[in-house]
C-alpha cells in the first residue's frame, strides 16, 4: 500500500455523504425548561429535510442553534467534516427564511436580495437578476416590500437566502403566513429549485401534509426529542411510536384485547396477527390502521369482520364511511375509499358489510396513559 492509501480517510467519519451534516447530542435548557433534550440527526449532502412536530417541541431552538443565533448547552455540529458549533453565524455558510418575510421593507426588491453579496456593482446586479429569474420575479426589482403579495415576499425572502450559493437552505415555517393555494403552489416551486440547485435544506413545519409532499427525509419531533426519521413513505405507513402514529397522517385507533399468548381480538375476533409482544400480553392495547388500509369487500371472505355502515360521506374523489364493529356497535371506525373501489356497490348507511384489516398495515401500541 502506498503510504497517501490510508484504510480509513481522517475525514471520512465526520465529513462522508451521510453525514454531511451531522447534530451529535445537542441539548438545550431554557432555565427549568427542557426545550431540546439531546438531538442527533445526520443529513446527506443535497437532501431535503423537513423537522416536523407540534408547536413548542423545539424545532426552531434547533434550527437556530444549527444557524448560530442560539447556544447549544451541550452537543456538537458538524458541517463536511468540521466542527462548526462555535462558529458566529456568518462564518457557517447557510442562507434562511423565516415565517415572517423580515425583507427590508425601504430597500427594494433588487437591494434586498443583493444585501449580502460583497462583489462588484456589475456582478451583483447579474446574480440579483439571476435569481429573481430564478423565484419567478424578474421584472420586480425595482418594487419595494410593501408593493409585493405575501408570497412574492416570500421569494424575494427565498432569493436573497440563495444570493451567497450557501451549503445550506435554512427554512422556518416559510409558507404558514400564505393563504392555501399561494402556499401549494410556492411549495411545489420551492422543491424544484432546492433539486434544481441541489442545496442541503432543512425546513421547520407542524404542517404535516407541507413536509409529507416536500421531504426526502423527515425528522419527527414532540417534546424536544426525535421520535422518528425516515422516508415520508416509511414514517406515514410504519410509525414508530404512538405519538408519530397520531401526528402524521389520519389514523382509527381501535380498543383490542390481548391474551396471555399474545393473539389479538378486536370486538372478540380474533385478528391474523403474529403474536403481540410481551409488554402487550394479558391486558387492553390500541390497534392502529390508516382509514385507507380498510378493506370493504361486496362479499363475505373467511377472516373478514362484518362491520355496521354508519354514514357515508363524499368527499370528491373518494368516500369517507363511518362504520361500527361488535354487538353494540360499540366501536367506531373510519374507512377511505376510491372511486373504483369495489367494496362502493354495498357501501350504504344502514347495512351491515364485510371488513378486513390487511394485517401488514396494522400496528399494536400500549393504550395511552
Ligand atoms: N428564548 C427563550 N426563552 C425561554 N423559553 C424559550 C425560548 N425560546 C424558546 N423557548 C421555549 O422552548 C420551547 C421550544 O420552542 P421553539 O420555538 O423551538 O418551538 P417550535 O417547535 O418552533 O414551536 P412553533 O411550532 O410554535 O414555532 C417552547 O416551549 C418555547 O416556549
Ligand atoms: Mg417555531
Amino acid at each position: 500500500m502506498k503510504p497517501t492509501e490510508l484504510p480509513f480517510p481522517a475525514t471520512a467519519a465526520a465529513g462522508d455523504a451521510a453525514g454531511w451534516l451531522r447534530f451529535d447530542g445537542i441539548a438545550k435548557r431554557f432555565g427549568d425548561f427542557t426545550a431540546l433534550a439531546g438531538i442527533d440527526l445526520s443529513i446527506r449532502r443535497g437532501e431535503f429535510v423537513c423537522l416536523l412536530g407540534p408547536s413548542g417541541c423545539g424545532k426552531t431552538t434547533l434550527l437556530r442553534i444549527l444557524a448560530g443565533l442560539e447556544a447549544q448547552d451541550a452537543g456538537r455540529l458538524w458541517l463536511a467534516g468540521r466542527d462548526i458549533g462555535a462558529l458566529p453565524p456568518a462564518r457557517r455558510d447557510y442562507g434562511i427564511v423565516f415565517q415572517s418575510y423580515a425583507l427590508f421593507p425601504n430597500l427594494d426588491v433588487a437591494a434586498n436580495v443583493g444585501y449580502g453579496l460583497v462583489t462588484g456593482r456589475a456582478d451583483k446586479a447579474r446574480r440579483v437578476a439571476e435569481l429573481l429569474d430564478l423565484v419567478g420575479l424578474a421584472g420586480c426589482a425595482a418594487r419595494y416590500p410593501g408593493q409585493l403579495s405575501g408570497g412574492q415576499q416570500q421569494r424575494v425572502a427565498l432569493a436573497r437566502a440563495l444570493a451567497t450559493s450557501p451549503s445550506l437552505l435554512l427554512l422556518d415555517e416559510p409558507l404558514s403566513a400564505l393563504d392555501a393555494q399561494v402556499r401549494e403552489h410556492l411549495r411545489r416551486e420551492l422543491r424544484a429549485l432546492q433539486q434544481k440547485l441541489g442545496v442541503t435544506t432543512l425546513m421547520v413545519t407542524h404542517d404535516q401534509e407541507e413536509a409529507l409532499a416536500l421531504a426526502d427525509t423527515l425528522a419527527v419531533m414532540n417534546g424536544g426529542r426525535i421520535e422518528q426519521v425516515g422516508t415520508p413513505a416509511e414514517v406515514y405507513g410504519a410509525p414508530a411510536s404512538r405519538f408519530v402514529a397520531g401526528f402524521v397522517g389520519r389514523a382509527n385507533w381501535l380498543p383490542v384485547e390481548v391474551d396471555a399468548a399474545g393473539a389479538v381480538r378486536l370486538a372478540g375476533v380474533v385478528l391474523a396477527l403474529p403474536p403481540a409482544a410481551a409488554e402487550l400480553r394479558g391486558g387492553r392495547a390500541a390497534l392502529f390502521c390508516r382509514p385507507e388500509d380498510v378493506r370493504i369487500d361486496a362479499r363475505w371472505t373467511p377472516g373478514a369482520q362484518m362491520a355496521f355502515v354508519e354514514r357515508v360521506d363524499f368527499m370528491g374523489s373518494a368516500r369517507r364511511a363511518t362504520l361500527s364493529l361488535g354487538g353494540a356497535r360499540q366501536i367506531a371506525l373510519q374507512a377511505e375509499l376510491g372511486p373504483n373501489d369495489p367494496g362502493l356497490e354495498v357501501l350504504l348507511p344502514g347495512q351491515r358489510v364485510p371488513l378486513r384489516l390487511p394485517p401488514g398495515r396494522l400496528r399494536l401500541f400500549a393504550e395511552a396513559a
